[in-house]
């Protein structure tokens, strides 16, 4: 099968060196190697997270995606207290779903999917009510909006209530100061900007706020965070069965980072979406969000009338381009674009230019449906794009 490029803000294009190091050797997880294997992620993980006190802090794995991760912050944390959840997008409503499974007390202010969270709001509704967990999603992944982590941490921390975020697609690319921002508990994934793959996933928390979770009355027997974190200390392993050759690529994936150094690899990839930015601008798209409020992974684009998500999506893909449509209420107004995993600038161009192409060619078709009875689709790009154009910004 020929590569496919994976436009998309998770899975990825994995480095060949993650790719060797699945198949790396058999062991047995109840062994000193992997008690080695897993401790080594730990730092690993907490280097990644830039944590400076690393003896404050734990992190544990789990195989499972992010959402598994996810589940297990929200059975553990709340106990028998009320939780806030923050949303904006898809996957706040995810968390506000998980959260009613497990926890009855459970709160949730929603704001329009693509909108900033509204600060004054939340201030206005933690002076009413008692809340002892807020969580939030750090890059909502529906509209690729990178919402604030600062202000609302100070406003928990103000409170005396626990923050908890949903990292899965944000950590690996963009940063998370949890000792700043006052965060109890962050989630996050191997197969995103991680650069690994789908399988793993972990929560970094403040090695205090593990411990308290004892005191919980358990509410799943698989994803409890107080046993994976008595697993950790006492054993340096996972309460149960780990898939041992996913923990081998994650380690590598986090070697890769942390060789380049992890600021240095957050400023690639902000290159990479601002020179995928530019080329979408040049090519007469519109992006639904400013760019200040965009993370760095993900570029949500308004559809030109003259195309429809399942079109480019499929022509795309016959040059082995995989991109996203948009979803919920955005299904059919736009297309989403990543920018992580092991993509070149090369790859980038290629893109561009077969997005190029793909608009040329439905402006043309438009142009002359328009002559006999549709009226000519003015949204979007209206010109044609020549190839120079692209050339001229290629880095
Ligand atoms: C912000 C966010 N949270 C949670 C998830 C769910 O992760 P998974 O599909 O790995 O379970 C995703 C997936 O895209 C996500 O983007």
């Amino acid at each position: 099968m020929k590569k496919q490029l994976l436009f998309t803000p998770g899975p990825v294009n994995v480095a060949d060196s993650v790719r060797q190091a699945i198949a790396k050797t058999d062991i047995c997880h109840r062994e000193i190697d992997f008690n080695n294997l897993l401790a080594s992620i730990e730092s690993k993980l907490l280097s990644l997270f830039q944590i400076k006190q690393k003896a404050d802090y734990n992190a544990i794995v789990i195989t499972g995606s992010g959402t598994a991760a996810n589940e297990a912050i929200l059975s553990s944390v709340v106990g028998d207290g009320e939780i806030l959840i923050l949303s904006n997008g898809e996957f706040g409503e995810r968390l506000h779903k998980t959260s009613l499974i497990h926890n009855q007390k459970t709160h949730l202010l929603e704001f329009p999917w693509g909108q900033a969270l509204d600060l004054k709001t939340l201030e206005a509704y933690m002076n009413t009510h008692s809340i002892n967990v807020i969580a939030m999603v750090h890059h909502e992944t529906s509209s690729g909006m990178l919402n604030p982590l600062a202000e609302i941490g100070a406003l928990a921390k103000k409170h005396s209530a626990i923050f908890v975020v949903d990292g899965v697609s944000s950590i690996g690319a963009d940063a998370m100061d949890m000792e700043t921002n006052n965060i109890a508990f962050c989630s996050s994934s191997s197969s995103k900007a991680v650069g690994s793959y789908a399988g793993l996933s972990f929560v970094v928390g403040r090695k205090a706020e593990f411990e308290k979770l004892r005191t919980h009355r358990a509410k799943t027997t698989y994803l409890n965070l107080a046993t994976f974190y008595d697993f950790l200390k006492n054993q340096s392993q996972t309460p149960n069965t780990p898939g041992v050759p996913l923990f081998y690529a994650l380690e590598k994936a986090l070697d890769n980072i942390l060789q380049e150094g992890v600021t240095s690899r957050f400023a690639k990839i902000k290159r990479r979406a601002e020179f995928l930015r530019l080329g979408m601008k040049k090519l007469g798209l519109n992006f639904l969000l400013a760019e200040q409020d965009m993370s760095s992974i993900l570029t949500t684009v308004h559809l030109p009338l003259t195309l429809n998500a399942a079109t480019l999506r499929q022509k795309l893909r016959q040059s082995s381009i995989i991109i996203y449509e948009g979803k919920g209420c955005f299904a059919g107004k736009v297309f989403q674009v990543g920018n992580i995993g092991e993509l070149s600038n090369v790859d980038i161009k290629f893109f561009l230019d077969s997005l190029r192409a793909i608009l040329n060619a439905a402006l043309s078709d438009a142009g002359h449906r328009s002559e006999t009875s549709v009226p000519f689709l003015s949204h979007g790009p209206s010109v044609y794009v020549e190839q120079d154009v692209l050339d001229a910004i290629a880095p």
